[in-house]
């Protein structure tokens, strides 16, 4: 609950750093490298969809030679919202207290890790955000920078949710607070899902905090960003402006 800072929150339990990849194979061993230096205790869980590249099998050899590491391999690609949704339900599973949301292509810097997870110890969900002040972004195309705010813009004004950066990927939730937010209603596929579980925090009365972070364009690889997935982020946004504002109206309860 967002009640001014008054709620004590309990001890964090042993984080997982969830990393969704589709055709990362050059990048993935490296990530992984980083996170487990960067958070040494921390556990990571690479969800891959079937990547035909073979990003999957290097995965399975980091989890053979290190028993912090493990991989949920699925069937085929689904986008990144449904592999981030598998992964939160493998690692409530499996105990985990803290879940981590990071890309894998080095866009989220791991060194950035320890500052996220101190944040969450005040918090119910922690993201790394590049348009608070601090926040920065290195190497991004002006069009994926004009996309990326407008988006956030357009998202805040539509659904009210008090967030500067609410697209982005780099969030450190608490187990409790994926449980309390309606997980198993969420439908969004591809990079709105990040919208829809912000907004669902905020609207679940759960206090979200914004922690700057430098957002780094990958070298190499490609973004799996499309016409689909914005199109599909533009129709939900809309619907869930348009339905929050009729259920404040009609005085029902939002989501
Ligand atoms: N398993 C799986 N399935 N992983 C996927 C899929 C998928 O269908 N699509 C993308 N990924 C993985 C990529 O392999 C990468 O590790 C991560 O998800 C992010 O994908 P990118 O393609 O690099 O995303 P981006 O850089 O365009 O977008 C980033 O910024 C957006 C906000 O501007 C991501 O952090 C998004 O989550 C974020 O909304
Ligand atoms: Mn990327």
């Amino acid at each position: 609950m967002n009640d001014g800072g008054q709620k004590r929150y309990g001890p964090l339990g042993s984080a997982l750093v969830i990393i969704p990849t589709y055709n990362e194979a050059e990048n993935i061993k490296p990530i992984v490298a980083r996170v487990r230096e960067a958070v040494p205790e921390a556990h990571v869980l690479v969800a891959d969809d079937n990547s035909p590249d073979g990003t999957g099998k290097l995965a399975d050899e980091l989890a053979a030679a290190d028993d912090h590491v493990h991989v949920l391999h699925r069937k085929g690609k689904e986008g990144l919202g449904a592999a981030y949704m598998a992964g939160f339900r493998w690692g409530i599973d499996n105990g985990y207290g803290v879940l981590v949301e990071m890309d894998a292509d080095g866009s989220h810097q791991p060194e950035e890790l320890p500052r996220l997870l101190t944040a969450l110890k005040g918090a119910d969900l922690v993201l790394g955000s590049r348009w608070v002040p601090g926040g920065r972004i290195v190497n991004w195309p002006k069009s994926r920078e004009f996309i990326s705010r407008g988006g956030s813009l357009y998202s805040r004004m539509l659904l009210g949710v008090p967030i500067r950066d609410v697209t982005g990927g780099f969030r450190a939730f608490r187990a409790e607070t994926l449980e309390g937010l309606g997980l198993d209603e969420v439908a969004s596929q591809g990079y709105c899902f990040q919208v829809d579980l912000a907004r669902r925090a905020v609207e679940s009365g759960f206090h979200v905090v914004e922690v700057p972070i430098t957002f780094v364009e990958r070298e190499i690889g490609e973004s799996k960003m499309s016409n689909d997935i914005l199109i599909e982020a533009l129709w939900r946004v809309t619907a869930w402006g348009v339905g929050t504002r009729a259920n404040k109206l009609l005085g029902r309860k939002p989501l």
